[in-house]
């Protein structure tokens, strides 16, 4: 049996949907997690976890590498853990992302209903909205901004990352040398700048700038304001793809990055974003998705499922990218979004591409979805695109007595699954699972099911 500290040598069996690679111990198969591991490889590791279930081995030889495995595009690979399929060619991790999926739904759907993950027009440079942690060094108080390293709060300071557009990197060069405020400490909850977020459209030429300050209105107007403004100006003269600046007031202590309560400082209210015919205003703190050009494959995805003159409920409808992106299909569109600044751009979204047959609720999707079912609304398609942590149940519940179909988009395979054998149990099945890859380079899989009523 296996103990702490003990160095065995592995060979991986497969990826796992959390990124990190599985390989099963001896004849009793006692599975050990490796992260940084790729399938078919031999492995030296030490045992560093070990519980009942299984254990978790860190590699210290590559005995077999994999023929696929690279080096890692990014110099820091090692210390921030956020990419971490950058050791292996890009196709090679299109062909695991699809094993991954055909792994997680192997029991409650047929593997040839589980398409090939559609790749991403861009593997670098690909990431338009960017939420660095911000922190200063205890002694030299050097301001830092980065990711935190895997597992854990420890910031690494990104001077240069692949995945984001250059100019980025640049922007938050700047604001290293340049802001003059103290930044937030998870330990004491004091300090004052927690992030600094930047959304940028696909041409790269428009960026919204937040900084998320832990302050309420009055200290931010007595104690801040006049400096932000000077700061400002500053950046602006410096970069003109810099459109609307913002700070985003969030004292909680909570995990959530973003409150709804944006103060504009100067330029404009939003950026606008063009995915094939339609285009977008998108807010400092509203959400939209984070690979814009590969957010095309996803909604066409979508799109290519609805017939001609349909009603379609845009459940979690965010700035309404997805149902105005499908709007040429569509007799009526109704959108349920709870975040009121979304809300508000939907609203404008709508106007901006000359869609007249839509209504919007405001609030969470539960109640609206509740309420359709006890007025006995029916729709032809009902599209669900919720947060990582999936659909509420009694969500789950209206929805199969309100859609003809239904049509799930999904940033997390696991609450997916969970939602799927829900629906399942009550008769909608999946006609098919496609995989888009929104993150190359990182484990996650965005995905889309079409459900019909078995
Ligand atoms: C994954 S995003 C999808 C947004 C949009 N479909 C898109 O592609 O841009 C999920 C959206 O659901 C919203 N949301 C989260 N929980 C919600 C709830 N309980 N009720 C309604 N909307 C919710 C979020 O504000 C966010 O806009």
């Amino acid at each position: 049996m296996i103990k702490l500290n003990d160095e065995i040598i592995l060979n991986i069996e497969k990826l796992t949907p959390n990124g990190c690679a599985l390989a099963r111990f001896e004849e009793e198969k006692f599975v050990v997690f490796v992260d940084g591991a790729l399938c078919g490889e031999e492995v030296k590791v030490k045992i560093t976890k070990l519980n009942k279930k299984y254990a978790k081995g860190e590699i210290l030889e590559i005995i077999k590498p994999s023929k696929h495995r690279i080096k890692p595009p990014c110099a820091l690979y090692n210390a921030c853990g956020s990419c971490d399929f950058q050791i292996c060619d890009y196709d090679y991790s299109i062909l695991q992302k699809t094993l991954i999926l055909k792994d997680i739904f192997k029991d409650i759907t047929d593997e040839e209903k589980i398409y090939d993950v559609i790749k991403s027009p861009e593997i670098l440079h690909y990431r338009h909205k960017i939420q660095y942690p911000s922190r200063r060094t205890k002694n030299s108080k050097r301001m830092l901004l980065g990711y935190y390293k895997n597992n854990s709060h420890d910031l690494i300071n990104i001077k240069y990352c692949p995945i984001q557009p250059e100019i980025i990197n640049e922007i938050a060069q700047f604001i290293r040398d340049n802001f003059i405020f103290d930044c937030y400490c998870e330990k004491t909850s004091k300090g004052l700048l927690k992030n600094v977020v930047f959304r940028i459209t696909k041409d790269n030429k428009n960026i919204l700038l937040s900084f998320v300050l832990n302050c309420n209105i009055d200290e931010y107007q007595k104690l801040y304001k006049s400096d932000f403004i000077l700061f400002t100006k500053n950046i602006t003269e410096k970069f003109s793809e810099i459109k609307g600046v913002f700070v985003n007031l969030n004292p909680d202590k909570s995990n959530k990055i973003l409150s709804e309560i944006d103060i504009k400082i100067q330029g404009e209210d939003y950026i606008i974003e063009t995915l094939e015919d339609k285009k977008y205003k998108i807010g400092p703190s509203s959400f939209f998705q984070v690979n814009p050009k590969s957010a095309i494959n996803l909604f066409n995805t979508v799109k290519n499922q609805i017939k001609e003159n349909s009603t379609i409920l845009d459940a979690y409808g965010g700035v309404g990218a997805i149902g105005i992106f499908i709007s040429d299909r569509a007799k009526k569109i109704t959108l349920v979004e709870e975040n009121k600044n979304a809300i508000k751009m939907a609203k404008e979204n709508f106007k901006l591409n000359n869609i007249k047959n839509y209504e919007i609720y405001e609030g969470d999707a539960k109640k609206h979805l509740i309420d359709f079912q006890k007025e006995k609304r029916m729709f032809d398609y009902v599209i669900l695109d919720p947060p990582r942590k999936g659909c509420d149940y009694d969500a789950l519940l209206a929805v199969l007595k309100i859609a003809k179909n239904i049509i799930y988009v999904s940033c997390n395979p696991q609450t997916l699954k969970r939602d799927m054998l829900h629906l399942k149990k009550e008769g909608f099945s999946a006609k098919f699972i496609q995989g888009v890859d929104l993150f190359p380079y990182t484990h996650h899989i965005e995905a889309v099911v079409l459900f019909e009523k078995i």
